[in-house]
């Protein structure tokens, strides 16, 4: 039972947004040139508008700040081991948001998802064996296989519908076509990166069936959960489907993208499975890293304290999304789909003259926007905007890319 309507106490996961909530300033974020990022370094001393790697420019929630604040007046920065009201606080953010009733026990604390979907390849048969993806993806997911010597087994989403309400879908028929006898794994993003998609209840069914026939593991990337746009589409955790596809299901998940905190470093996985659980821990032990204080710290923060600011940054995403489509239906030779989930939009710009599509990223960068380039996920002549910024950086990122087409 993935999710009920919003009752007084426990807000289901299609976000209602309550206009006499403390109201968050996203219109005005720090200036983050000269700062530690990654995203604006990019472009340092450069007219250049960031709008690739997934980070967004607004602040941590206030009472995420806070929390780090009262940790760091604490001084003492050792190692951490969960205590009770972390653990607490995520499942009841799980319970609240996605109607998921989680036992604290199947939560193991990484320093971050890709390790975790690394370490799930480890546990995909043996070295030689494969492992399933739908393609485009965020592109840690094409080289994890490798990572672990397993082999990559893409299967290519299809466009369903017409424009403008098009949608990117996996082809089951061809996944299930793929799929070798020697494939254990299936890694799953759901929301997906880079297409946005939150996938229906029916969709995640199939592809739970698909690894029970088949006797796969599935692991789910679900780090971009928080973000549901859509009321139609929330979020399903693959995991409270059915038990069975739970018990050989790896779910992961982190406050980093829904709370703007990727540069700290924390993260979990949910098994409910014991034996499963057993392994990943073993995998895990002398490979991967610590999880840190600060980022456990804001982690509880966050799941607890900061759903107002995460319902108000939604309706601000929500608002961004439009514009973007909006604009790109003024852009020809280029198109995009609904963003069901994600602060990304996945622009097509195959039909972009010849000149300007041979390298799209070297294009728009020329005229002063700096996108994610579509091959990086496995789709050449596609490129991923990112649209966690404020209104005004986004509509000038728009403008110059509408008039660097015309
Ligand atoms: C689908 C997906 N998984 C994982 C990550 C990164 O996770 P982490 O920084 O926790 O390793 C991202 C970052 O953009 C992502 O989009």
């Amino acid at each position: 039972m993935p999710c009920q309507m919003p009752t007084e106490q426990s807000q289901s996961c299609a976000p209602a947004y309550n206009p006499q909530m403390t109201s968050y300033d996203f219109d005005s974020p720090p200036d983050r040139r000269n700062s530690h990022s990654v995203k604006w370094q990019r472009v340092a001393g450069r007219d250049v508008l960031p709008m690739w790697v997934a980070d967004m420019d607004f602040a941590a929630p206030p009472a995420v700040l806070a929390a780090m604040r009262q940790e760091l007046e604490h001084g003492v920065m050792g190692y951490p081991a969960p205590w009770p009201s972390l653990l607490d606080a995520v499942v009841g953010g799980l319970q609240r948001d996605h109607g998921w009733r989680i036992d604290p026990d199947w939560i193991v604390l990484l320093p971050g998802v890709v390790s975790g979907f690394n370490l799930a390849c480890l546990l995909a048969g043996s070295p030689g064996d494969a492992v399933a993806t739908l393609t485009p993806v965020y592109p840690p997911f094409l080289s994890a296989p490798d990572n672990t010597r397993r082999q990559l087994i893409r299967s290519d989403m299809v466009l369903e519908g017409s424009a403008p309400a098009q949608r990117w879908v996996c082809n089951f028929d061809d996944l299930a076509a793929r799929c070798t006898p020697e494939t254990r794994l299936l890694i799953l993003c759901n929301p997906h990166n880079p297409v946005g998609r939150s996938y229906s209840r029916e969709e995640l069914l199939r592809l739970g069936a698909l690894a029970i026939e088949r006797d796969m593991l599935i692991c789910s990337d679900e780090i971009h959960c928080g973000l549901v746009l859509n009321p139609d589409t929330p979020h399903i955790p693959l995991a409270s489907l059915d038990d069975d596809i739970a018990r050989r299901t790896i779910t992961l998940m982190a406050p980093s993208k829904t709370w703007n905190i990727p540069g700290l470093s924390s993260a979990f996985a949910i098994i409910s499975d014991a034996k499963l659980r057993r392994r990943f821990e073993r995998a895990a032990d002398g490979l991967i890293p610590h999880t840190n204080v600060m980022g456990l710290v804001a982690t509880e923060a966050a799941y607890r304290d900061a759903n107002e600011w995460r319902l108000a940054l939604i309706e601000y995403l929500r608002a961004n999304a439009q514009h973007v489509a909006q604009a790109v239906s003024a852009m020809p030779g280029v198109c995009t789909t609904p963003v069901d989930a994600t602060y990304l939009a996945w622009l097509d710009c195959r039909e972009l003259a010849q000149e300007k599509k041979e390298n799209p990223v070297a294009f728009f960068e020329a005229h002063g926007v700096l996108l994610s380039d579509g091959r990086e996920f496995g789709a050449p002549g596609f490129l991923r905007l990112n649209f966690g910024c404020s209104r005004s950086t986004l509509d000038e990122a728009l403008k110059r890319m509408r008039q660097a087409i015309a």
